[in-house]
């Protein structure tokens, strides 16, 4: 894949595992210099020592994004080692829920929304200033295809999801003007550690999940990477403002 980018730093959050760990890998292959971001020091210690070894350029931080400082702090830290921040995927999310809204409880409403939403509100909170002040930037962030109709047995994640969305298209909107970008990318159920941890357990809750999509599999973490850096690259320039469904045709029966 060969994508043109003007900018040079991407940070990817949640980028020790799945998703991130495969755009962060993928920002590599593209030449850029990746802040590899994640709760889990050790994971992301992982992933910035597989781009260096490569020949790239990564370091890694702890943060965890629900925590104001950490990110302020994972801020400050890419633009000391980097001095800036092109790219930013917001892509730290978790999903907890095992049954109907009534059967939720409050420590899992506050854990998915303070995850899913909060940490993407805040990461673009300190990002957005750090964009203007070096002229432009683009940001994507992880929704679902949850975030785009209904879940069962999903809703706090399916709510955390439409909020991500909600806080996307305002955040375009408002720096439209400014060189910034504001996308989400809303994948299917993809193969990653946490869709083992959802369906691994039964056989044939894997077979309907591959069923629930029109492609007749799930999706593989590289084809989020490939969106995620389609939104980011100049070739995306007039694309603001949208939730990117890659979904194997999910959305659309
Ligand atoms: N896997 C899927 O089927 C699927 C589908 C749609 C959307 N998503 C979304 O994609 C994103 C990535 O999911 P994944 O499947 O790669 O998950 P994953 O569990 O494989 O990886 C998530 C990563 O995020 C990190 N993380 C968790 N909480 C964090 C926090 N508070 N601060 C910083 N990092 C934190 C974890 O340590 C982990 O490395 C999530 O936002 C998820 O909701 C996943």
């Amino acid at each position: 894949m060969s994508m043109k980018f003007s900018g040079q730093v991407a940070l990817v959050t949640g980028a020790g595992a799945g998703i991130g760990r495969a755009t962060a890998l993928a920002f590599a292959e593209q030449g850029l210099k990746v802040v590899v971001a994640d709760i889990d020091l050790a994971a992301a210690e992982a992933v910035a020592k597989t781009i260096v070894d490569a020949g790239g350029q990564a370091f890694c931080v702890r943060c965890d994004v629900t925590r104001d400082a950490e990110v302020q702090a994972m801020l400050d830290a890419a633009r000391e080692r980097f001095g800036r921040v092109d790219y930013a995927f917001n892509n730290a999310g978790i999903e907890i829920e095992k049954g109907k809204l009534a059967e939720g409880s409050e420590a899992e409403f506050d854990a998915i929304m303070g995850v899913n939403v909060k940490g993407v509100w805040l990461c673009m909170k300190h990002q957005l200033p750090l964009m203007l002040a070096q002229g432009g930037g683009v940001i994507v962030n992880t929704a679902s295809v949850a975030g785009l109709g209904a879940a069962p047995k999903m809703s706090i994640y399916s709510a955390s999801k439409h909020a991500v969305i909600g806080l996307t298209k305002s955040a375009a909107i408002e720096y439209a003007k400014k060189g910034i970008r504001v996308n989400a990318v809303c994948p299917a159920v993809i193969d990653t550690d946490m869709f083992r941890r959802a369906y691994e357990a039964d056989p044939r809750k894997a077979e309907f999940a591959a069923a629930m999509h029109p492609v007749g599999r799930v999706g593989k973490v590289e084809e989020i990477a490939a969106a995620v850096l389609y939104l980011c690259s100049d070739g995306a320039a007039f694309t603001t403002g949208h939730a990117l469904a890659v979904d194997g045709g999910a959305t659309a029966i």
